[in-house]
């Protein structure tokens, strides 16, 4: 994605014959979004990619909505979501919208005995909790702490975990994900005054090249639904790829904030951009330095677009009542800001340690039935003062 990448084994030249060394040829995929339009790669497999020996079953993974049309502020404590052994059944919506749906996971095991597919959306997963191995047919990437894992649409992968403590803070988004192109020049790469550059970003590295035959099992998101498909050769099964169409990596830690005299606003955490919402890192940093400066932030309105921020680790300055895996959504159409006395409380403050990931929509954002079950129903009544 953001820049271009090999790993393994191509031909010379695209569209060309390409063979093994029984001399058979290998077999070619262009992997492309946006039509012909967007970022794509070009890979070499073992088998062809086609083979589907059987659709066994068809599930809804759909959001369940409790909230449609809402103007409620909410608080939702994200660790109360119970562990689960499975990777997908883990993961549980708690709010969406036509653009993106934000899920909280917290599975245990490793995903062993199936492969996984999300055609409808890019995932940004954030990994607040765990580490191991994102393994895809693109090559595998390692993963800790603090990292956000963006996975493109059609990216087909596995997790492997190293222990059953993790949590994941995941957005499906029907747009695809870029960095924000302000920080990049008309050949794509990363600006001086950008938060983070190339060498933050950690391509795939180890390619796992299978050439298996038998009945592999994928599952596949398509609209909503998930599909369990049998496919008749390894998924893993890629020889050698380029282009610019591949999963990667960025750390929060690697995030470089910036600050200034006076309180900055939002667009200068900025991480990623779609046309539907933003994705911000707030990170450890020097407060406002004008001598009369409040470091807390004011209040706001963000009229037309609701503010989702999750909170990883750190102080929250802005809030009294804020502990890590909670979640607030700050919906559009009124004000928000900080909790009664903390503004005063931040003056003469030099630095914070607050670590939070914030996901800001344009369009409004239904509440699940899943956020309910771990929703503070009184959080918006929090400004009042006691
Ligand atoms: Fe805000």
């Amino acid at each position: 994605m953001p820049f271009y990448h090999k790993l393994g084994n191509i031909p010379h030249k695209r569209h060309t014959q390409f063979r093994k060394e029984d001399g058979s040829l290998y077999s070619e995929q262009l992997f492309g979004t946006i039509g012909f339009d967007g970022m794509s790669t070009n890979s070499y497999h073992e088998q062809r990619p086609t083979q589907v020996k059987k659709i066994k079953k068809q599930y809804s993974v759909a959001p369940k909505i409790a909230k449609k049309n809402h103007i409620q502020s909410y608080r939702f404590r994200g660790f109360q979501v119970k562990p689960e052994n499975d990777y997908l059944e883990s993961r549980k919506a708690v709010l969406t919208n036509s653009d993106c749906t934000i899920i909280l996971s917290a599975p245990k095991h490793s995903t062993t005995d199936y492969f996984y597919k999300n055609s409808d959306a890019d995932e940004m997963i954030f990994i607040h909790k765990g580490s191991g191995k994102l393994r895809t047919h693109l090559g595998n990437l390692d993963f800790k702490y603090g990292d956000y894992l963006i996975i493109p649409r059609g990216i087909i992968y596995k997790i492997d975990f190293d222990t059953e403590d993790n949590r994941l803070f995941i957005v499906e988004s029907r747009r695809p994900i870029y960095t924000p192109k302000r920080y990049r020049n008309h050949f794509g790469q990363l600006l001086e005054h950008s938060p983070f550059c190339e060498r933050d970003i950690r391509r795939p590295y180890e390619l796992e090249t299978n050439n298996e035959s038998g009945d592999f099992l994928m599952k596949v998101k398509k609209q909503g639904d998930i599909f369990d498909m049998v496919y008749a050769s390894h998924p893993f099964d890629v020889v050698g790829y380029d282009g610019y169409n591949y999963p990667y990596a960025l750390s929060i830690h690697d995030f470089e904030p910036i600050t200034g005299r006076i309180h900055q606003p939002p667009p200068v955490h900025q991480t990623f951009e779609t046309d539907a919402f933003v994705i911000c890192s707030f990170v450890p940093r020097m407060y406002d330095y004008h001598p009369q400066s409040i470091p807390a932030p004011y209040n706001h309105s963000n009229i037309d677009s609701d503010e989702v921020l999750y909170y990883v680790d750190g102080d929250f300055m802005s809030r009294n009542d804020i502990d890590q895996g909670h979640i607030s959504l700050h919906p559009a159409g009124i004000p928000h800001g900080p909790h009664p006395g903390t503004a005063e409380k931040s003056i003469g403050k030099t630095k914070t340690e607050e670590l939070a990931v914030m996901v800001d929509t344009f369009k409004p954002l239904m509440v699940t039935e899943e956020a309910m079950k771990i929703a503070d129903e009184d959080y918006h009544k929090s400004w009042l003062d006691h």
